[in-house]
């Protein structure tokens, strides 16, 4: 590493085939590591980066969410996550998410507002539901749904357009309790309930999922706070698997309901957010304190495929912040509803302490994450594990689409093309099919 004479620090690569030198500028962010400007490295080469993963390479400039991953730190905008999770509300959240500063009094009530007013979804929709089968996972569903949108709203689809991009931001984030509700509803049979603008988002959410037409259902406090902290856990974490998938689709010009859907797509897979579902299934599997030897035998065996969900993260390399509190509220939740014994809690703390002072996961620091206690939270409330992930979808529409707004609006902004290392065959004759062996 060099400095030029204006400050800039630089790298250097030398190719030892030619000899050709390219120096490259060092960029600095306000905090955390920095990166390696490689902008003109093909250009100045003929050479790409090679980086499966992502593992080393930054893909946008961010101003949302900062991860510092060794010391287990998390900030949306500068404010840590436990602050946000015990001062604030998801609501307000993600008015900073996508703003960029904490609403005053008159913001916070005109953006509530909002919310509330957009959350009823066209009539039209509800007949999308009836075409999938009762049995559908709802995160097939919500992809479905939420993909077909973009055929509803026509007047929030010009993506160059600031003011039609709020309102689809608007839109995304009121409907999307809405949508999961009913993709709940659907699978149980129930009549979908219409949302009410009297009550609070986290609120509505569960009065469209657990409520009935029969009779009127009461919202018990202490569990929507709870929600409501489950939210704003999951509300944005930089540039992970779905949100890079969201700013790719988006990156060709596609619109952002069409961007998120593809980002719920991605989130849905175990090794992210259907991790959740995945740490239930774990837990019921192992049934047993004195089951979790075997299984954290398992997870170490390197010819096993059987990894312990809910733990290990690409950031962290220390304790999840998200799950300290996820921890704390799952303690809060089951002592509102009188759950004294818990197996499931049971097992989950055993086991956090047995990998906790395993050498295997000491030496690899893998920590609980996010999604170790939420299963056993949502269970608690009465959400069917098919839904956990639906739950994460719900609350990162607000990231997604906070980070969709940030790219769009990004000057430097192209569209998103990756290259490759190219290893299969090259050019040869085509073998008519009476001459192929
Ligand atoms: N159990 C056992 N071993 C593990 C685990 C685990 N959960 N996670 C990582 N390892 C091992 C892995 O085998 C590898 O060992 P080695 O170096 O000997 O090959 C080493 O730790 C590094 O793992 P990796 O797979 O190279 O790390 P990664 O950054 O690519 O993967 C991860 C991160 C989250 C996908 C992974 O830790 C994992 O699969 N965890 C379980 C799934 C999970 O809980 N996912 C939720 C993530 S948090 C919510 C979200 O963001 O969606």
């Amino acid at each position: 590493m060099t400095q030029t004479k204006d400050g800039t620090n630089t790298v250097t690569l030398t190719d030892n085939r030619t000899g050709k030198q390219v120096t490259m500028p060092i960029l600095d962010g306000k905090v955390g590591p920095s990166v390696i400007d490689i902008r003109k490295l093909y250009a100045e080469t003929g050479c790409f980066t090679y980086d499966p993963g992502f593992t080393s390479t930054g893909s946008c400039e961010s101003q949302i969410t900062y991860i510092d991953g060794d010391e287990g730190v998390l900030l949306h905008r500068g404010y840590s996550i436990d602050e946000l999770a015990a001062q604030s509300t998801f609501p307000e959240v993600c008015f900073l998410l996508l703003n960029g500063h904490l609403p005053t009094a008159a913001e916070s009530t005109e953006f509530d507002s909002i919310l509330r007013r957009h959350s009823m979804v066209h009539e039209q929709l509800t007949k999308f539901y009836t075409g999938f089968r009762r049995d559908a996972h709802p995160m097939a569903i919500m992809c479905g749904v939420v993909g077909a949108l973009s055929a509803f709203y026509h007047d929030s689809t010009d993506i160059n357009d600031p003011v039609e991009r709020k309102i689809a931001a608007h839109r995304l984030i009121a409907k999307m309790p809405t949508i999961a509700a009913m993709a709940y509803k659907y699978s149980v049979g129930q009549p979908f309930m219409y949302p009410r603008n009297d009550l609070s988002y986290a609120e509505n959410f569960l009065y469209m999922t657990f409520g009935t037409p029969c009779e009127p259902y009461k919202v018990n406090p202490v569990l929507a706070k709870a929600m409501d902290k489950i939210f704003i856990l999951h509300a944005d974490h930089e540039q992970n698997a779905s949100t890079s998938t969201v700013r790719l689709a988006g990156s060709s010009g596609a619109n952002p309901f069409a961007c998120i859907a593809a980002g719920i797509a991605s989130l849905w897979g175990p090794a992210h957010g259907g991790a959740n579902e995945a740490v239930l299934k774990m837990l019921e599997e192992i049934g047993s304190v004195d089951r979790i030897p075997e299984c954290v035998r398992r997870a170490k065996d390197k010819n096993d495929n059987f990894r312990l969900m809910g733990f290990g993260h690409r950031v962290y390399k220390n304790y999840d912040p998200r799950a300290q509190v996820m921890r704390q509220a799952c303690h809060e939740v089951l002592g509102e509803l009188g759950i004294k014994d818990e197996p499931l809690l049971d097992i989950a703390m055993e086991l956090e302490r047995i990998a906790l002072t395993d050498e295997y996961f000491i030496e690899k620091k893998l920590y609980p994450n996010v999604d170790f206690y939420s299963g056993i939270i949502l269970k608690a409330m009465g959400f069917p594990t098919s839904m956990f992930t639906v739950l994460f979808a719900l609350a990162r529409t607000v990231g997604w689409i906070s980070q969709w707004k940030e790219m769009i609006e990004d000057p430097v902004q192209k569209i998103g093309r990756p290259r490759q290392l190219y290893t299969g065959e090259t050019k040869r004759t085509f073998v008519p099919l009476a001459e192929r062996g």
